[in-house]
């Protein structure tokens, strides 16, 4: 063989060996992909900063990404990534920014309100973003990220944008999805991901816009290929719909936690949610592939390789929450290439990464498909891993109520109970109305797990809410609004209700829109409608007449009220699009607001993954007025993931309660607490430069309230 080599053969071959190292999972001591790498483990094998030190960890500098203005303070998400010293995040603003990151000094910063693409595409800027991605090749280097439903490219080395990407820098992603553009919604939050010359996207969309994966090329930014998560005529999955052609009007099915990408073997994962509507499937029936699904999918071509779905005609939006952890795990005596997924539902599945098994056995359980919602067919049997067990509690019965509360607030939620009755995962939704537990935000959550490959366990924090679900026929609101004429509150109760409440007073993480009328007018209201704003969705489907009618009702404008309808029947009313709607996100809280379930309310688990045994766990956040009366931890509401070092630790935000935890990764003792400026909701990232170990988190607040911040800080040894 060897003779017949060319010198040009060898140069190829020395070519693709130096390629493939460049193209080798990492070494994970660099944080330059959201996520700690492309393999999503969230680990770092620094370890500097340990178990014997880390009293010593003290604020390295502090960025305000948004100039200390507190105007702008809010909500950020964003895992930064640090590539060549220099950091790259986003603001509460969704400024893209360059920071040293020894030093949290600004390079530049890039605003999207200042682009042509957002003036013209969006208007409004504001979303949630939870990463950016880098892409470079010599002297040509690269952010790419979302704002909206624009793809930004920035040359990395000045923030301006890349003239020759896209138009003048971006792309429109609602563009070259097989539907009408302009009907539809899509802001992604999660980041892209990169992969050779290409980069992936699905994300965030609206209810009536299809989640589809999309490959565009870096360069151009232009598109490759498309996957249908709803399936056509001649793909594989078209067949698990009843409805032929669920593939021209279902929306949703989107891969909004973002994807993993195992480089070896050109192998992107992507986790996908619940298609259109998230609680009534009467009109969806069928196992409705590629919802709830897992996909291994061909980075290059686009081709599914396999799928494996967790929820089968999903009616309680348990979406797959995060990227999985691609990790190598012993089983058996065998190393094995495997992916962890974590969900809502509390479950780890634990799959083959080359053919989608499950390396624990998972089992088809049947549920209960008693449903008295008219045309529901739920599906009779749910897969449930053996192993590891659940992470949280997946039932609720009058134990559970919570059991910190005084007599009067006790007889208040066994009141609510006992109308709502006991629950466990799967019961199907009612008009009566249940309890979902696990709840709408887990379970697990967007954070995702961390995986130290050294010891083989996987970190995963988790929620413990039950929400309170009641659907609503629509039928019988048509016949109320008949007698009642009000356009505008049916248009309010099919778009807007499921967030604002049926009485506009809001509930769960959504604000009430009582007296907004001081706050907006008729065109602001209406600007606000279509373009959405953080986690709110916009709305490009209703007409200006919809849009006024909505108005009169939500502003209460007297006279304005119905007047593009006077004279009218009852047949102008927009059509009901489905059979049932629901009346919000409602968690189900005591009198004082506290989860009318019994602690814990948010954990921390170490799971072995060669056994699949929980190895410790821990409540995970607090509550400082219930901590005062000495009652022990309960654990929190907590978004946003861990990290794991080879230092021994593992270091998390997370919690609504503001703290910055240090934690033991072999026994799951909190070492230290530190207080952030504001809830640390996002995944902290981990890196080193000229030999000194930081720790950076992104202290934005909360969706809850509370306090909020534009600040970054940067931990280091002292
Ligand atoms: C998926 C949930 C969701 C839906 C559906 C939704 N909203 Fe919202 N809405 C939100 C969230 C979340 C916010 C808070 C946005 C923020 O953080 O700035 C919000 C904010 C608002 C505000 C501003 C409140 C304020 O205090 O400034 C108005 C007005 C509003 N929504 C009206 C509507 C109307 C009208 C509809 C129906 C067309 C609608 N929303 C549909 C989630 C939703």
């Amino acid at each position: 063989m060897m003779k017949h080599l060319s010198k040009l053969h060898l140069i190829i071959i020395l070519f693709l060996i130096v390629g493939c190292q460049f193209n080798a999972p990492s070494n994970y001591n660099t944080w330059d992909v959201t996520g700690g790498g492309r393999e999503n483990l969230k680990y770092s094998s620094l370890q500097q900063i340990d178990t014997n030190n880390y009293d010593r960890l003290a604020i390295a500098w502090v960025y305000h990404s948004e100039n200390n203005d507190s105007t702008k303070f809010g909500p950020m998400e964003c895992n930064p990534i640090i590539v060549e010293n220099i950091m790259y995040g986003v603001s509460p603003k969704l400024k893209l920014f360059a920071v040293d990151a020894t030093t949290g000094k600004a390079l530049w910063t890039f605003d999207p309100a200042d682009s042509v693409a957002n003036k013209t595409w969006h208007r409004s800027s504001v979303n949630m973003n939870r990463g950016v991605a880098y892409w470079a090749n010599g002297n040509d280097k690269r952010i790419i990220y979302t704002v909206g439903p624009i793809v930004f490219c920035v040359d990395a080395n000045t923030g301006k944008l890349i003239p020759s990407f896209g138009t003048d820098g971006g792309i429109n992603l609602v563009n070259g999805l097989d539907r009408d553009p302009s009907k539809l919604f899509v802001a992604p939050t999660s980041p892209v991901m990169v992969y050779k010359n290409l980069f992936f996207v699905s994300g965030l969309v609206g209810e009536e816009t299809p989640g589809h994966i999309r490959a565009f090329d870096v360069k151009k930014g232009a598109q490759q290929w498309i996957f249908h998560t709803i399936p056509f005529p001649q793909d594989k999955g078209y067949e698990t719909w009843d409805d032929t052609a669920a593939y021209k009007r279902m929306g949703s099915t989107n891969s909004w936690a973002g994807f993993s990408l195992d480089e070896k073997r050109g192998l992107l994962f992507a986790p996908t949610g619940n298609p259109t509507n998230d609680f009534y499937g009467g009109d969806r029936t069928g196992m409705g592939l590629y919802g709830n699904s897992l996909l291994a999918i061909d980075a290059v071509t686009g081709k599914l390789k396999w799928h494996f779905q967790t929820v089968h005609h999903d009616v309680w939006d348990m979406d797959l929450p995060a990227p999985p952890a691609l990790i190598t795990v012993e089983h058996q005596g065998k190393k094995i290439d495997a992916v962890a997924q974590t969900t809502k539902t509390g479950f780890v599945f634990v799959l083959n990464r080359e053919t989608g098994a499950p390396i624990f056995p998972v089992k088809e359980v049947p549920v209960n498909t008693t449903t008295t919602l008219e045309n529901e067919k739920l599906w009779p049997t749910q897969p449930m891993p053996i192993l590891p067990k659940p992470l949280v509690r997946q039932s609720f019965d009058t134990n559970d109520l919570n059991n910190l509360v005084d007599a009067k607030n006790y007889a208040v939620i066994k009141n609510t109970f006992l109308q709502y009755g006991p629950s466990k995962i799967f019961t199907p939704p009612s008009v009566k109305g249940t309890i979902v537990l696990p709840g709408y935000d887990g379970g697990a959550e967007w954070g995702g797990p961390a995986f130290d490959p050294e010891t083989q366990l996987l970190y995963v924090n988790t929620n413990e809410m039950p929400w309170l679900l009641n659907m609503v026929e629509n039928k019988k609101n048509q016949q109320l609004l008949n007698t009642n004429f009000n356009v505008g509150k049916a248009v309010y109760m099919q778009n807007c209700m499921k967030c604002h409440g049926p009485e506009k007073q809001g509930g769960g993480n959504y604000p009430s829109l009582m007296g907004i009328e001081k706050k907006y007018t008729t065109s602001s209201f209406a600007q606000l409608v279509t373009t959405g704003r953080r986690m709110m969705p916009g709305n490009n489907v209703l007409t200006p007449q919809e849009k006024n009618a909505l108005a009169s009702y939500v502003l209460n404008i007297k006279t304005l009220k119905d007047q593009q309808f006077v004279g009218k029947t009852a047949a102008s009313l927009p059509a009901q699009k489905t059979s049932y709607g629901f009346t919000g996100y409602n968690k189900f809280l005591t009198p004082d607001g506290y989860p009318a379930i019994r602690p814990p309310w948010g954990s921390l688990t170490a799971i072995d993954l060669k056994t699949g045994a929980h190895v410790w766990k821990i409540p995970f956040g607090e509550f400082e007025a219930l901590k005062a009366k000495g009652i022990a931890a309960t654990g929190r509401e907590n978004y946003g993931g861990p990290v794991v070092t080879k230092g021994g630790l593992l270091f998390i935000g997370a919690s609504a309660d503001g703290k910055f935890r240090i934690i033991h990764k072999r026994t799951g003792k909190i070492l230290r607490e530190i207080d952030l400026p504001a809830p640390g909701v996002a995944t902290p990232s981990v890196y080193a430069i000229n030999g000194k170990q930081y720790v950076v988190i992104a202290c934005g607040g909360s969706k809850w309230g509370g306090k909020t911040s534009d600040a970054y800080i940067a931990f280091t040894l002292k």
